[in-house]
């Protein structure tokens, strides 16, 4: 039903919540126009999850190189090449772009370049063209945040964008904001060799996680030489020739080569054009129903310019349920509280469901049942070196209502997490499931035992 300019859905925003859309609207049979003014992908490919991650993986090898001594292999971390670094993680993101837009286009998918801007209910204009859709699907992303009075130039003072195409290893690096961009950067300088001090104005490191979570992170980043300044708010920022000097509540000054502001994400809603066609907004979000619908009928909101967790797989999965929505197909609205969370710092923290504080105010003191099984007890983790723990929180005689772990390598076992959540599984049911041995899996099936009241690895 498409001429040049007139679609089923067109998509303002091609990452991860509006490629998804786009692709699962092509299934099914609807005309859709991709319109995006970078590059397929979007933050999450070009310079969010898929870069950084590579960029930690680059400092489990730079650590295991460090540490090799401990397991008898004879190695020396001579340095970190940052050219060498970002050709793999160029050649990492050029792969998954290549295929991409290889997909995009074998789907038959309209891609338009440039940047687009709501005009009328069922309109975006891109560079004075305009694309009418029966749906319009909105998928703009989000921005990198500062603090009143806090200027970045990218040069010192820097958002994860430009700390991601650093071309060198900042010799110290002052972390604001103890968040999951705050965790993943401080954990990767640090294993780069930095002096790295993270400034958090809340009580604790990644605030939205179960309490027991951040303690261990922070616990262990504390041993790792991070410096950790909980309940430190920024006050100000002088740029000096060497790099920065930032005081902090109480008038402490601190120095440092960088700056890096993780302070969190806004919405990319400005100039979209929402206000003038009436969608309603709160803040600068955009204001939808658990179905991702704007106060426009005829327009969708997916992504991070909708409140709640900011995350690609988030956005990814509203994409996929709008296209199935817009085909008329009824699907289960996505609920933000299954959703997983996973931070890729070393140790990682990966976590789904509520936590425990959360459970206790939602079910009551006595509706709760939370049990905590060591790594020290997995042989996999004692192979490996790491520490951590599983915590699950359950409704008593009741499911699984959260699962939330740390140490390495933990963010693998949040599939099975989240299945566990997600089924709303007793403990007694899944526990029989049996775990290949040695893997840290099986951390997750004692755990589970325990919570069943059989726990086999426990002292009587
Ligand atoms: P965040 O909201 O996770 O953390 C920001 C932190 O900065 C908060 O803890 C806050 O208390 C602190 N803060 C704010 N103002 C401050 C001040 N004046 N002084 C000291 N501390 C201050 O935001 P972040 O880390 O920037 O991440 C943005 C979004 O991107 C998040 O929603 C996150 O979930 C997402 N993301 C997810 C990743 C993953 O899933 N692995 C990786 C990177 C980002």
């Amino acid at each position: 039903m498409s001429d040049q300019s007139t679609f089923d859905v067109v998509v303002l925003g091609a990452g991860s919540g509006g490629y998804a859309c786009a692709l699962r609207c092509s299934q099914l049979g609807l005309s859709v126009a991709l319109i995006e003014k970078g590059k397929l992908g979007g933050t999450c490919l070009h310079l969010g999850c898929i870069p950084t991650k590579a960029l930690l993986h680059v400092a489990e090898v730079a650590d295991s190189a460090r540490e090799a001594g401990r397991f008898g292999v004879r190695a020396s971390l001579d340095g970190i090449d940052m050219a060498d670094v970002k050709a793999y993680r160029d050649s990492v993101v050029g792969r998954l772009f290549k295929g991409l837009t290889g997909l995009i286009a074998s789907r038959g998918i309209t891609v338009v370049e440039g940047e687009g801007r709501l005009v009328a209910p069922d309109t975006v204009e891109v560079a004075g063209e305009p694309y009418v859709g029966r749906h319009v699907v909105l998928a703009s992303g989000s921005y990198a945040r500062s603090l009143p009075g806090l200027e970045v130039d990218g040069v010192t003072v820097l958002t994860s964008e430009h700390a991601l195409e650093l071309d060198r290893v900042p010799a110290s690096a002052i972390v604001l904001g103890g968040g999951v961009i705050g965790c993943e950067f401080a954990s990767v300088w640090r294993s780069f060799g930095a002096e790295v001090t993270v400034l958090e104005a809340l009580p604790r490191l990644v605030a939205g996680e179960d309490e027991a979570v951040s303690k261990a992170l922070a616990r262990q980043f504390k041993k790792r030489g991070i410096k950790v300044r909980l309940d430190t708010p920024f006050v100000g920022l002088e740029q000096t020739p060497g790099g920065v000097r930032v005081t902090v509540t109480g008038g402490e000054v601190l120095s440092a080569d960088v700056l890096l502001v993780a302070v969190g994400r806004g919405p990319s809603t400005a100039g979209l054009g929402c206000a003038e066609q009436g969608i309603e907004l709160d803040g600068q979000f955009v204001k939808t129903d658990e179905r991702c619908r704007t106060s426009l009928p005829t327009v969708f909101a997916v992504g991070d310019i909708v409140r709640g967790p900011q995350l690609a797989h988030r956005g990814f999965q509203q994409g996929i349920f709008v296209a199935e929505e817009i085909a008329g197909l009824a699907p289960e609205a996505v609920a933000d509280e299954r959703i997983p969370r996973v931070t890729y710092s070393e140790p990682e923290a990966a976590s789904v469901g509520l936590t425990e504080a959360a459970a206790r105010t939602r079910f009551g003191d006595d509706g709760v049942e939370t049990v905590t099984y060591d790594l020290g007890g997995n042989g996999k983790s004692q192979i490996l070196g790491t520490q951590g723990f599983v915590k699950l929180v359950r409704r008593t005689d009741g499911p699984v209502v959260g699962v939330h772990m740390v140490g390495s390598r933990v963010g693998e076992l949040i599939g099975e997490a989240q299945l566990i959540v997600g089924w709303e599984a007793h403990p007694e049911d899944v526990a029989p499931f049996v775990h290949a041995h040695p893997t840290q899996g099986e951390a997750l099936g004692e755990a589970l035992l325990a919570l069943g009241g059989t726990p086999l690895h426990a002292h009587a």
